[in-house]
């Protein structure tokens, strides 16, 4: 078994070798405020909400909450378009509520991530608003403006993550802006050193108010080539990516904000960053690289799309194997992983990694989450991932509430090339909306999440999945996360060992070692609905067992796997 005194007595060479950090030992827990708890009634999650629920999280065990944006916002893509800094959003509370939640939270021993959303503001930020009016306005460099074509189009054919152009059109000056997402997000020109002088000043506002850290929103797309030209054409519009995503300057102004802000505070880091290699990732996240701690990658969530990004195909095990593997390895010594299954742009871990139906639901979830806080790196929780909470089932695309999912509804399907027979298991299947659906707190209506009437229906299933029974039951998922996050504390192996790969062909297993000084962790996960044979390696036979999903035996040479089985084996030798 595991000998804490035998730890305790390596720690300090330990610390020396792998750089111990407070953010790579944390669990972190995203939360969508709008879909969290609702405190009023008005059916929107609210920050009083939150405060209710920290016991909930306390007891779950996270060490950190990813707050995603909770500003003021006209809610144009529910919060990613921020219209003030440094004010919150008028349905989730006021600034005092966020106080009281820092407060509640740090009490508790809980810190909190903030949503840093600066590629973008929205179109209503007063910088904008001033920006606008005229070619010779102070704010006019806040943003990217520019001359359309002779005839009246934009000036490039760049297309929006969204939907449509990513140039829109302004009257007031007979110009368009750039906005890589939707129209009410108008990019920031950063190029502008007061630009980011503003964004540091606020940076700064919120570290001295006592927050731990940033998540920043799509950090790689804030520097843009000056040049501009048109992009590779993929189905209507041009692509934008190698002129705005790892652009000219963002090291530089990454740099910068390391320097001016995040340097002078204790706190964590971690960017989003679309199209980020593992190469890239030691420039942006490098333990020496003076930028950020760590990035997110979505390279095992991306590039399984049919149609843009929309597919209803699950990603064979072989090449997301090869993918995470390959994280593992390139980053070992070198920079820090973000270990994920889902979060608000994503559908549902058990949907789509996993398997909802019933019977392999619960088992599945927790071989998920066996396979995800075993590797290296630090574990981000989705709220209701620790549910097991599953997709949505869609009726119709009236369901929809996100602009990501309405827009390509409509652009495919109603304007577009397909037919909603072949498109709509596509965009069920992929939509951000399956994340967005409320938590499902108890099996009382709107499965107790607010006693009004929701924003997003609530999932149908929550009389069977809920936090209220799943906490009142040993076996549950939820029980089984806080095992994991538990066990995490009690030994290090889990946060440095280093990772190595076995069975990389297998389509049914995802097997791998942790290794840290003298001791080795096994780490087996069956990723399929029917049984497999597993043959234990010689070194792991009569090794304990740190957890199972089927709490089955171990000890022998060749096991036959359950559906969904994952087990962890420990030596100490
Ligand atoms: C990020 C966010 C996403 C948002 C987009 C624009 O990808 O995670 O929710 O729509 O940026 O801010
Ligand atoms: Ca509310």
């Amino acid at each position: 078994m595991f000998c804490h005194t035998v730890k305790v007595g390596t720690a300090a060479g330990m610390e020396e070798i792998m750089n111990r950090k407070w953010w790579k030992e944390a669990v972190i827990y995203q939360i969508y405020p709008r879909s969290f708890m609702d405190s009023n009634g008005d059916g929107i999650g609210d920050l009083q909400g939150i405060i209710s629920r920290l016991d909930y999280l306390k007891y779950l065990g996270i060490d950190v909450i990813w707050l995603s944006p909770i500003y003021k916002s006209p809610g144009d893509d529910n919060g990613y378009d921020i219209s003030d800094y440094q004010d919150i959003m008028d349905e989730f509370g006021t600034m005092a509520d966020f106080d009281t939640l820092l407060a509640a939270a740090h009490e508790r021993g809980i810190k909190i991530v903030m949503d840093l959303v600066v590629n973008h503001t929205s179109d209503e930020h007063r910088w904008f608003v001033e920006s606008r009016k005229s070619s010779d306005n102070e704010y006019r460099d806040y943003y990217i403006w520019k001359k359309g074509k002779d005839g009246g189009t934009p000036p490039n054919n760049w297309g929006s993550c969204f939907g449509g152009s990513a140039w829109q059109y302004d009257e007031a000056t007979d110009m368009y802006y750039l906005h890589l997402f939707s129209r009410k997000q108008p990019d920031l020109n950063w190029d502008n050193p007061k630009v980011r002088r503003e964004v540091f000043d606020m940076m700064t506002w919120w570290c001295d108010k006592g927050i731990d850290g940033f998540r920043m929103d799509v950090i790689s797309m804030i520097s843009k080539t000056k040049e501009m030209p048109d992009g590779k054409v993929h189905d209507l519009y041009g692509d934008y990516a190698p002129y705005c995503v790892h652009g000219p300057n963002v090291h530089k102004y990454l740099q910068e904000m390391n320097k001016e802000v995040l340097s002078r505070y204790d706190i964590m880091t971690v960017g989003e960053t679309p199209g980020v290699t593992t190469q890239l990732a030691g420039q942006y996240a490098g333990e020496d690289a003076g930028e950020l701690n760590m990035v997110f990658q979505f390279e095992h969530v991306e590039g399984d799309g049919k149609y843009g990004k929309w597919t209803d195909e699950k990603i064979p095990l072989t090449t997301l194997k090869k993918i995470l593997s390959r994280w593992q390895t390139e980053l070992y010594g070198k920079a820090w992983n973000s270990l994920f299954w889902d979060n608000h742009d994503q559908p549902r871990a058990v949907s789509r990694f996993g398997d909802d139906r019933p019977a392999y639901r619960e088992v599945s979830a927790k071989m998920l989450a066996t396979c995800l806080h075993m590797l290296q790196g630090t574990p981000y929780i989705y709220q209701g991932e620790e549910l097991g909470m599953t997709n949505y089932p869609f009726q119709s695309p009236d369901d929809f509430r996100d602009i990501e999912s309405i827009n390509a509804y409509r652009e495919w399907c109603l304007d577009g090339q397909l037919s909603h027979e072949v498109f709509w298991p596509c965009i069920t299947f992929k939509s951000r909306d399956n994340a967005r659906t409320p938590m499902q707190w108890s099996d009382s209506e709107q499965a107790g999440f607010t006693t009004g009437t929701p924003w997003i229906a609530v999932n149908p299933n929550y009389r069977e999945i809920n936090a209220k029974a799943q906490a009142a039951d040993p076996e549950s998922v939820f029980h089984y996360y806080r095992k994991l996050i538990a066990l995490r504390r009690e030994h290090p192996i889990m946060v440095y060992g280093r990772y190595e790969e076995l069975l990389a062909d297998s389509e049914e297993l995802f097997v791998y070692t942790r290794t840290l000084e003298s001791e080795t962790l096994l780490v087996v996960c069956s990723f399929c609905d029917h049984e497999t044979v597993f043959a234990i390696p010689q070194e792991f036979a009569g090794a304990s067992c740190l957890i199972s999903n089927r709490n089955g035996d171990y000890t022998g040479t060749k096991i036959t796997l359950k559906p969904y089985e994952a087990f962890v084996l420990h030596t100490n030798v």
